[in-house]
């Protein structure tokens, strides 16, 4: 089946120009919680949604703390787009199905790990600019939630302290950034396999550095300005000096797809990273549609990871309607974490149940039976 096309860039760019630009919807937290005081975090019991982390976060933190999380690159209009894509796309809801099974059909496995649900905590530096404890909260909050934690390669903490704090059992990935020198790159592996990470996960998107204007006002632009040479060669290379598995993250095209699979890559992340790096880069639902277009023989080829603006569990339903296997969410719980371990469980909790609220919804008896069927891939035109 194909897709109608999204909609022609030059209307879109006109209706979003026209609006202001809100990260957040209005869901009545200002009315409820509005004289919580600067500085101060309003009870966790409080905290209902995602997106409530965000409005905690940016009163409690330092600004330029904040800033860092919060911002995307150049005019931010990638990030706006992460954001509002998932609803230019309704639901196709079925009834009279039995969905009382649901809820108990949310574990899967990613590179063949179990986790209790399909969505895991995405790479994001700078731990500590939430909470003093930064990624050691990440991992705990992981492991309370049974979900998978992907600490960055610019952790606040060492991937020696992260991994060591990894519960009985537990699986956490490792983000690289790589320098493109065999010799320093192959160090770093061997070291990151003694500390006993469970698989790689290799990002190259982020080759070039990125203009993030925003959070060079405040002094807290990239930690990443090097060009760096990433080929797929290299690539190989990599894969020929260690036997964990590497996933390659921030693919933003069909072609990139292909190489991967060419490439023998055991799974991709569809990313354009939070919006953080090339503004105008194309959100995860967009690419995965266009996956579906122009060559769908890849769903069944290689493991999908997909992240950028999901703030809902409905939002990591239609990225795998779409096919990926597992979503990541990264600002949401970045900012939860100004609550520590607590925080980033509220995180998992709220969405696993939004998930099995949208799943029921939509009449799915399993998880796993979301497909593109479920959803009209024709853009409604309100937020076109
Ligand atoms: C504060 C912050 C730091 C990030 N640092 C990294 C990083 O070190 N490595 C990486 O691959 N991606 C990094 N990302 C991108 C995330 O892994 C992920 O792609 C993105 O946050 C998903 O979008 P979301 O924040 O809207 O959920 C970072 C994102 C944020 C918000």
């Amino acid at each position: 089946m194909r897709f109608a096309p999204i909609v022609p860039a030059t209307m879109a760019m006109g209706a979003l120009a026209a609006r202001p630009f809100l990260t957040s919807p209005d869901t009545g937290i200002d009315d409820v919680l509005g004289d919580t005081p600067e500085g101060t975090l309003p009870d966790l019991a409080d905290i209902i949604g995602l997106h409530d982390f965000e409005w905690a976060a940016r009163r409690y933190l330092p600004l330029e703390n904040y800033t860092y999380y919060a911002n995307g690159a150049a005019g931010e209009w990638s990030l706006r787009n992460n954001l509002e894509v998932f609803y230019r796309y309704n639901w196709r809801p079925r009834q009279m199905t039995d969905i009382t099974g649901l809820p108990n059909t949310l574990n899967t496995t990613i590179l063949g790990f179990n986790f209790s649900a399909p969505f895991y905590i995405s790479p994001c530096a700078r731990g500590v600019s939430a909470h003093k404890e930064g990624e050691i909260n990440l991992v705990k909050g992981a492991a309370a939630g049974n979900i998978l934690y992907i600490p960055s390669g610019y952790s606040s903490y060492t991937f020696q302290e992260i991994q060591a704090a990894k519960a009985e059992g537990q699986v956490v990935f490792q983000q690289m950034y790589l320098t493109g020198n065999i010799t320093q790159d192959t160090e770093y592996i061997r070291n990151l396999e003694k500390a006993g990470t469970d698989a790689l996960v290799l990002t190259i998107d982020s080759v070039a550095g990125s203009n993030r204007q925003r959070a060079q006002r405040f002094g807290v632009g990239s930690a990443n300005t090097q060009f760096v040479r990433l080929t797929w060669e290299y690539y190989d290379q990599l894969r020929e000096i260690t036997k964990l598995s590497i996933a390659v993250k921030g693919v933003t095209s069909v072609d990139t797809a292909k190489k991967a699979v060419e490439h023998n890559v055991p799974a991709i992340v569809i990313s354009n990273h939070g919006g953080r790096n090339l503004d105008g880069s194309p959100s995860a639902l967009e690419i995965l549609l266009d996956i579906h277009a122009e060559a769908p023989e890849l769903l069944d080829q290689i493991e999908i990871w997909a992240d950028g603006g999901v703030r809902y569990g409905g939002d990591v339903l239609k990225l795998l309607a779409l096919g990926a296997r597992a979503v990541g969410i990264g600002r949401p719980y970045m900012y939860a974490n100004a609550y520590g371990v607590e925080g980033i469980e509220k995180v998992t909790k709220i969405l696993k149940q939004e998930l099995i609220t949208d799943g029921g919804n939509i009449g799915l008896e399993r998880l796993g039976d979301v497909d593109k069927t479920y959803v009209n891939w024709t853009p409604n035109q309100w937020l076109a």
